[in-house]
């Protein structure tokens, strides 16, 4: 297994280019299933949970490549969904990757029936997916679960009014998706806002869906009868660009992340410049830079456009070096505070009430063996260990591989002393 040995102390500086979004590609790939022909992701980066996703594509008979990189170094996946013959996802590969119950709305819509695992809980909290089955209930379907799987029966599905109890990203998209082929017209109320799901409206408006008010709450989808197949760019990955931004921010350093949208970043880069870093964004860039002392702030999680929860562990680490007292409180998930006993151990100050964790800033942190937990706290537990004093090895950095591409090439070319060590 491998492990990031870290030297702590170095101050970052350099310009680093982001990747694309992995929480984009993945309904990209799902919405393939949609298409009459070949859809071709661009900016796809390498990634485990892409790779397990492309996997249950395989499963279900589509043709899944990765064609060379173009002159900015960014891969294209071609998936081809003419040959797919068994709209299934098996436990093996859904156990390993909640999202592939993205292909739920896809497979309900086009083929009128999909069986797949029922995604257990994860380390980050429950994750139920009634809201996915409601919607699709509401669109005619029956849902049933059996033997750990559910089964989604539709002869076609048919436009309805969606109304989600809260904000779900993934329920909305499988809902949009599986919404462009229904008949009729469907109305999605309290619908997820996130720059990712518009990626995916934009990208099946371009398959010859009919879909509008995708950046609002409420979204409206005019079912079609068949789509085809594209090219799509996908955006760029707003919460790697945080998580390169607040490296530099934590390591008093100076840091541009290239191909960045500041737009789609703005509460990030607010509780930044809040925390007394300098920030300057212009499209397609964002620099961050940080000479003083880091403020200790509140920050509170929230749907889009609100603090995204897949940036509040790489915060609290951040806020560890705080000059003061600062409240990190979690809304989203009701487990998503597993590195908090790992920042202990390098000597942050850290108390946790339900949702809340109270962060008392400290001089410096020591380097210290730490297990990473989950994607995003693997990435806070990085951070930390590139401000702390001496030497840091983050263990079980599996989790960080599924969403960071080469996080590792990235910090180093900024002039962090991170090594991969296969153990
Ligand atoms: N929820 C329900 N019922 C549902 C759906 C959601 O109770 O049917 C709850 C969840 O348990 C959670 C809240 O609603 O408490 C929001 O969950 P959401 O459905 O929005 O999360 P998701 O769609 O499963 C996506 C991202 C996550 C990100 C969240 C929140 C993808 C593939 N995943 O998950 O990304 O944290 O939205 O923004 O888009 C990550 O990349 O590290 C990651 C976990």
């Amino acid at each position: 297994m491998d492990i990031f040995v870290i030297q702590g102390g170095e101050r970052l500086s350099g310009t680093a280019r982001v990747s694309g979004a992995k929480n984009a590609v993945l309904p990209l790939m799902a919405a393939s299933l949609l298409a009459d022909g070949p859809v071709e992701i661009v900016g796809a980066p390498r990634l485990r949970d892409i790779d397990t996703l492309g996997k249950v594509l395989c499963h279900m008979g589509a043709e899944v490549e990765r064609t060379g990189a173009d002159g900015d170094g960014r891969e294209t996946v071609r998936i081809d969904p003419r040959k797919i013959g068994k709209p299934e996802a098996p436990y093996d590969l859904v156990k390993t990757m909640r999202a592939s119950v993205l292909v739920l709305g896809p497979l309900a819509a086009r083929f009128g029936r999909a069986r797949i695992s029922l995604p257990g809980g994860c380390a980050i909290g429950a994750r139920p997916i009634d809201q996915h089955l409601k919607g699709l209930e509401l669109m005619g379907a029956r849902t049933t679960l059996a033997e750990g799987y559910v089964e989604v029966d539709a002869a076609r599905l048919r436009g309805a009014t969606i109304y989600f109890d809260m904000k779900t990203v993934t329920g909305t998209e499988n809902l949009m998706m599986a919404a462009a082929l229904a008949r009729g017209t469907t109305v999605m109320k309290n619908a997820a806002r996130e720059p990712e799901v518009c990626d995916l409206a934009k990208a099946l408006r371009a398959m010859g869906a009919d879909i509008e008010g995708d950046g609002t709450d409420e979204i409206v989808v005019r079912g079609v009868a068949s789509l085809r197949g594209i090219r799509h760019e996908v955006i760029a990955d707003r919460i790697e660009a945080s998580t390169l931004l607040l490296a530099g921010a934590i390591t008093g350093g100076d840091v541009t992340v290239a191909g960045a949208d500041p737009g789609a970043m703005d509460a990030v880069l607010t509780k930044l410049q809040e925390s007394g870093a300098r920030v300057d964004a212009s499209p397609g860039s964002v620099r961050v830079r940080r000479e003083g002392p880091i403020r200790s702030i509140n920050v509170e999680t929230s749907p889009y456009p609100g603090f995204p929860t897949d940036v509040q562990a790489q915060f609290m680490a951040y806020q560890c070096l705080g000059d003061g007292f600062g409240i990190v409180r979690e809304t989203i998930f009701e487990n998503r505070f597993m590195h908090v006993a790992e920042l202990r151990r390098m000597g942050a100050k850290i108390d946790v009430s339900g949702s809340a964790a109270a962060v008392k800033g400290v001089p410096s942190l020591s380097g210290a063996p730490l297990m990473a937990t989950d994607l995003r706290a693997s990435a806070s537990l990085v951070l930390a260990g590139l401000a702390a004093k001496g030497t840091t090895e983050v263990l079980r950095i599996y989790h960080l591989d599924r969403g960071y591409e080469a996080l590792e090439d990235k910090l180093s070319a900024l002039g962090a002393r991170i090594a991969r060590v296969r153990e």
